[in-house]
């Protein structure tokens, strides 16, 4: 069957194996993005979104990492069965990933023009010069200046932001039609993170990409994202638009977070911070894994794992205050 989301995901399990116990990392996710879409996800660090888009990339180290459960429906296309050579083919065409450090992506002994042109050479047998042309357009779409010099550069000369405008640029020659962030732009001052916001935003808008942009900011999400889903232990555990997330969260732990967001209007002697830590994933055997920090836990939350349900709304929410929605 056929999905009608670009990228839907369902079930998914991805473990790793550490001596003789599977630690779940991710623990039977669901989500999907839609073309043009932005989904934002969030939790604190630690609740499987990093190991949730490596998955989807198929670059999840293995071992001691196994997707052991679960699809990853690409246009219909399970990815969980791809084999690697067609896996190369799809991260290279219809699924870009940026990260947080782009030296991780950037290699440093080539300069970036010689990478940019190689990674458009790998997808289209186009001859040199036009693959130069087309890297010198995407560097200046994404707002970078005198790119000429910049294609004779190395990636130690550039300043951080520019190097994730670089590698933005190059997760976007092939004209993706899924872009996942990985915390893109924690690592950069206020200023530049706007920018690149803007760029991919602005991408998004043109060339109808869709974006999965994880991030522990709420701020972000609430400027970028069409829908949001909260992960925690693994888990999603609230899913819904911005919109309805923000003005009437359902999840004990999505108040939290909405409340640990510094608000300029609101004079606070100290920043509400979420009591406790996320559970190390597979820690807490039954019941909810958010249960030992949550002030409204009863007997249910510590005896048995909620589902993720559909609230009249559409909201989805996985806490024991909603099984009755
Ligand atoms: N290579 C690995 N080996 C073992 N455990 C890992 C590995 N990578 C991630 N994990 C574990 O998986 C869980 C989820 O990690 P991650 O997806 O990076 O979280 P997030 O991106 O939400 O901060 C963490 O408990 C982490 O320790
Ligand atoms: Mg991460």
């Amino acid at each position: 069957m056929l999905s009608s989301h670009v990228l839907d995901i369902k079930d998914l399990k991805t473990h790793f194996a550490s001596r003789d116990v599977d630690i779940p990392a991710v623990d039977g996710v669901n989500f999907h993005v839609d073309a043009g879409e932005v989904l934002g996800i969030v939790g604190e660090s630690g609740c499987g979104k990093s190991v949730t888009s490596l998955s989807v990339m198929g670059l999840v180290p293995s071992p001691p990492g196994k997707i052991v459960r679960g699809k990853i429906l690409f246009n219909g296309e399970d990815l969980t069965k791809a084999s690697e050579r067609r896996m190369r083919k799809i991260r290279g065409n219809d699924i870009a990933m940026i990260f947080q450090e782009p030296m991780t992506s950037l290699n440093p002994v080539f300069k970036i023009g010689e990478q940019l042109i190689e990674g458009i050479r790998i997808h289209n047998k186009w001859p040199k010069k036009r693959a130069y042309e087309r890297a010198v357009d995407m560097l200046k779409l994404v707002g970078l200046s005198r790119v000429e010099e910049l294609m004779d550069s190395y990636p130690h000369q550039l300043s951080g932001g520019m190097r994730q405008r670089v590698m933005i640029a190059m997760a976007m020659t092939c004209d993706p039609k899924v872009l996942i962030a990985d915390e893109p732009t924690t690592a950069l001052d206020v200023t530049i993170q706007k920018q690149i916001l803007n760029l991919m935003k602005r991408l998004n808008n043109e060339l109808n990409t869709a974006i999965i942009l994880i991030t522990h900011d709420l701020g972000i999400v609430a400027e970028m994202c069409d829908r949001i889903a909260v992960m925690y232990a693994g888990k999603v555990v609230e899913e819904g638009s911005v919109l309805e997330i923000f003005q009437n969260a359902k999840h004990p732990y999505t108040k939290g977070l909405i409340q640990s967001v510094p608000d300029m209007r609101v004079k606070r002697d100290r920043l509400y911070s979420i009591p406790g830590n996320v559970p190390k994933p597979g820690s807490i055997k039954n019941g909810c894994p958010f249960a030992p920090r949550c002030e409204h836990a009863f007997t249910s939350c510590t005896e048995e794992m909620p589902e993720l349900l559909m609230t009249e709304n559409g909201q989805k929410v996985r806490c024991w205050l909603h099984q009755e929605e």
